[in-house]
């Protein structure tokens, strides 16, 4: 059985104030969820939120990091200052980076495997554009996205880390993808993973809330949320983690 999470990634969002408010209210209030919690919070807000979750069993992660292991990387974070920072998962290949900051596939792929060598757990995100939806081409970019991936660290690993769909055109739009839709890919990417796979846990992102989350979490291929707008407020945060349970 793969288990269940539900991710927050809290993007470029909020003072350090807020980010220390905001995981105090999630450990306050977290009950025995039968759900693993992480939050994602901006990287320069890590330790702080770490010392918030410490006692806690909400865990910590990174919005992104080197592929590289140290040097002259101006700007750069590696896996290993992300773990020494309390991060236990690191999300690799959001669509906001690859679009915006042109990451590419073979990237990812260092990324998840510096990620796993320095013992995070990272999340790969896939899922395709609009545009690549409407020329049907929805399962072969998913599965491009995977392969390249499982190419360069095996079935194995690949299927210890966690992999979320997000459809590009549902992250931040208010546009959620139907629970079939979700379900077909879903689908789509455990066949994909073979044996190996039955336990790896496949998330779905893109504009999941309370009001949507009953129906995407009841289908089979779905072990949880990546979740980025309402990861942002206590509450529904902690109501979509009691929706897993
Ligand atoms: P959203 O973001 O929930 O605001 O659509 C999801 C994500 O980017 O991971």
């Amino acid at each position: 059985m793969a288990k269940p999470l539900i991710a927050g990634n809290w993007k470029m969002h909020g003072t350090a104030a807020e980010a220390v408010a905001l995981s105090r209210q999630l450990v306050e209030n977290e009950q025995s969820f039968c759900v693993q919690m992480a939050i994602f919070p901006p990287t320069l807000h890590l330790g702080l939120v770490a010392s918030e979750l410490s006692g806690s069993s909400i865990a910590l992660g990174a919005q992104n990091m080197s592929e590289y292991r140290s040097g002259a990387f101006t700007g750069e974070v590696s896996a290993d200052m992300l773990k020494e920072a309390g991060c236990g998962y690191i999300l690799v290949g959001h669509s906001e980076r690859r679009t915006l900051f042109g990451e590419v596939d073979s990237t990812v792929a260092d990324k998840f495997k510096a990620a796993q060598n320095s013992g995070l757990v990272p999340i790969l995100c896939v899922g395709e554009t609009l545009q690549q939806r409407q020329q049907g081409l929805t399962l072969e970019v998913v599965a491009e996205q995977i392969n390249v991936v499982k190419e360069k660290v095996g079935i194995e690993s690949l299927c210890h880390g966690v992999i979320a769909y997000e459809p590009v055109w549902a992250i931040g739009s208010g546009e959620v993808a139907s629970p079939e839709q979700a379900q077909l890919v879903h689908g789509a990417i455990r066949e994909l993973l073979g044996s190996s796979g039955i336990d790896t846990s496949l998330l779905y992102g893109g504009s999941v809330k309370a009001s949507n989350a009953v129906e995407l979490f009841a289908q089979r291929d779905i072990d949880g949320g990546l979740v980025g707008g309402a990861s942002l407020e206590a509450d529904e945060f902690l109501k979509i983690a009691q929706l897993m349970t």
